[in-house]
């Protein structure tokens, strides 16, 4: 399976914030926005991922992340001209992901809660069905997303749902879960995403592509219950909350998390060498010095 980390955009609900750097560069507490999107494209398994930006950023971007060595992944980058829309993704990295499946994750979202790794395994178990899988949300602000409407199957605390409909950023939502910014498709994802008209906003929605294996009985749906967390850092107050919850569980737990090197590490995707030298790179920070007690076996899960 391969991953798409799409972080194109003006950022101008951040604005002056964004005028001279990218949005997705911008710090969450202690580390880059990008590295927690990584974070959960690697916690998926997925090792060969192409970040999609604008032409002015992606250099930076690039200065960050390089090719992926140093995570034990491969990273490729395609530059997005213009911000036309997440589903154009697809059409833009056809040659990328080829005859495969594919997730996608947007650069402003983060993810965390225990036991997230399962659900990812079982979204990319649901792609070799030929089946395109979402995320759902409790929101209390319905109209600013993608919705889904949504039946139960089972009582209880069972979280897989069967969808009934999907709308982007409604007037009228049909329900308070928004559709995380987290997507799992078969391989043909690229063919459907070149049938996607521009919206009424001239956009080619995501939301669209999603209602496409809708109709044709191949979306699913997990729900992100109690016990995760979700946080689309994309304006100036959900970035302040983003960053208040990582510094909150960083200190609570008495540790850092979405370290893409402690998770190569962790996955045996980089050796005790390529750690150090994460380690040393960075130097006296926090950062460096988790990496180093990672290095160490003081931190062991
Ligand atoms: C996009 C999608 C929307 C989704 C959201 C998640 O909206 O269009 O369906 O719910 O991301 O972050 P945007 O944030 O680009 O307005």
């Amino acid at each position: 399976m391969k991953g798409i980390i799409l972080a194109g955009g003006a950022g101008t609900r951040l604005y002056p914030l964004t005028i001279a750097t990218s949005k997705q560069l911008l710090p969450i507490y202690n580390k880059p926005m990008l590295f927690y999107p990584l974070s959960t494209l690697m916690l998926a398994r997925i090792r060969d991922i192409l970040v999609i930006s604008t032409h002015e950023d992606t250099p930076n971007i690039m200065r960050l992340l390089g090719d992926g060595s140093q995570f034990g992944i491969n990273l490729s980058y395609i530059v997005q001209e213009r911000p036309e829309g997440l589903a154009q993704a697809f059409t833009l990295g056809k040659n990328f992901i080829g005859d495969d499946s594919c997730a996608m994750i947007l650069g402003d979202n983060i993810f965390y809660g225990n036991g997230l790794g399962r659900k990812l395994a079982a979204a990319e178990k649901s792609t070799e069905n030929g089946n395109a899988s979402i995320f759902g949300y409790y929101v209390e602000d319905p109209e600013r997303f993608g919705i889904m409407e949504f039946l139960r199957k089972s009582e209880g605390f069972e979280e897989s749902v069967e969808v009934i409909s999907v709308e982007e950023k409604p007037a009228h939502p049909k329900s308070n879960y928004a559709i995380a910014g987290l997507y799992f498709y078969p391989k043909g994802v690229s063919e459907m995403a070149e049938q996607v008209k521009p919206s009424a906003r001239g956009e080619l929605e995501i939301t669209t592509l999603n209602e496409m294996y809708l109709q044709q009985g191949r979306l699913q749906a997990q729900l992100l219950g109690r016990g995760f967390t979700w946080i689309d850092a994309g304006t100036v107050d959900s970035l302040r909350r983003a960053t208040n919850f990582v510094c909150m569980i960083e200190q609570y737990q008495g540790m850092t998390i979405s370290a893409p090197e402690e998770i190569a590490y962790r996955l045996n995707w980089i050796d005790d060498v390529k750690l150090a030298e994460s380690a040393a790179k960075y130097g006296k920070s926090p950062y460096g010095e988790h990496l180093r007690n990672v290095l160490e076996g003081k931190i062991i899960l």
